[in-house]
């Protein structure tokens, strides 16, 4: 029913130079495994397989990491180290993979703009990879929002509670509590001010967008930072419809800051890897 999802990858990733200087932020690994493979992996479980990436200039490592790598494949044949790639062939196996390049940086909503031709006519999934979501005793985050797309059939966004000295950062609900965790949204601010946060409930990189979301992003102007903002795009659909915002399960960790991306490779290491391997 749902079997797109978009990945926004064009940014620079200026936070982590000279880290990505020459190769995209979204490649750089928690653990042994690059961030992007995490989104695409959370993205399959949830039985979203036609992957669509929204890249730029400088990210073709992306496109290479999920394609085969013949003279790796035949050097690594029938030996042991043939299991480390076990995650990704599978990941290669289930997906398909699209690209399109988004020429100018002129934000969230552009991005997913950027995306209208690869989307077509149905709902989808939007991952940013940055925001790292692992959850031990539910499925995974977006396989959680899927469940509840079939249920209300509108779209729906991730949100989380923030302390207030953070708010700025984020975009912003405020909502009709409809049943646990699940909120109708009534107003929505891109990146307020702590004293113009409508809630402490922060949206996080995890949305289902219904496709009449394109044609509202074309008529929104631009808004904080003088970007195309989904959030502005987003309060226009729960105005004339409905948007739900989901206070998800599991934990997310901010691996677009230096302080997140190590503490997801601590809790990785050692929920994850120290315990599987992988
Ligand atoms: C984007 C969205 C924002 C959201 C955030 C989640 O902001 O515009 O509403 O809260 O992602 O990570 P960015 O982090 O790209 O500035």
């Amino acid at each position: 029913m749902i079997s797109k999802c978009i990945f926004p990858v064009a940014g620079y990733g200026t936070r982590f130079l000279p880290a990505t200087k020459s190769q995209p932020k979204e490649m750089l690994p928690i653990v042994n495994k690059p961030l992007v493979q995490y989104g695409v992996e959370e993205a399959m479980e949830a039985g979203l397989t036609d992957i669509g990436f929204v890249t730029g200039r400088g990210k073709r490592a992306i496109a290479d990491h999920f394609d085969i790598s013949y003279e790796l494949e035949h050097q690594i044949q029938g030996t042991g180290k043939e299991a480390y790639l076990d995650t990704i062939r599978e990941v290669i196996d289930k997906c398909t993979f699209t690209y399109t390049r988004q020429n100018e940086m002129k934000g969230l909503g552009h991005a997913i703009l950027t995306a209208k031709k690869m989307v077509g006519e149905q709902a989808f999934g939007v991952i940013l990879a940055d925001d790292l979501c692992i959850c031990e005793e539910d499925e995974g985050v977006m396989a959680q929002m899927v469940r509840l797309y079939k249920q209300f059939r509108c779209s729906i966004v991730a949100v989380m509670e923030v302390p207030s000295d953070e708010i700025y950062r984020y975009g912003v609900i405020a909502g009709e509590s409809i049943k646990d965790d699940l909120y109708r949204v009534s107003d929505m601010v891109e990146k307020p001010e702590p004293k113009d946060a409508p809630s402490n409930l922060a949206i996080i990189g995890r949305y289902i967008l219904t496709p009449d979301i394109f044609e509202i992003i074309e008529r929104t102007p631009p808004g904080a930072n003088g970007e195309m903002q989904i959030t502005d795009a987003l309060l226009t659909q729960a105005r004339e419809g409905a948007v739900m915002a989901y206070k998800f399960h599991g934990k997310r960790f901010d691996c677009g800051s230096v302080d997140g991306f190590v503490e997801a490779t601590n809790y990785v290491y050692e929920h994850s890897y120290k315990k599987n391997g992988k």
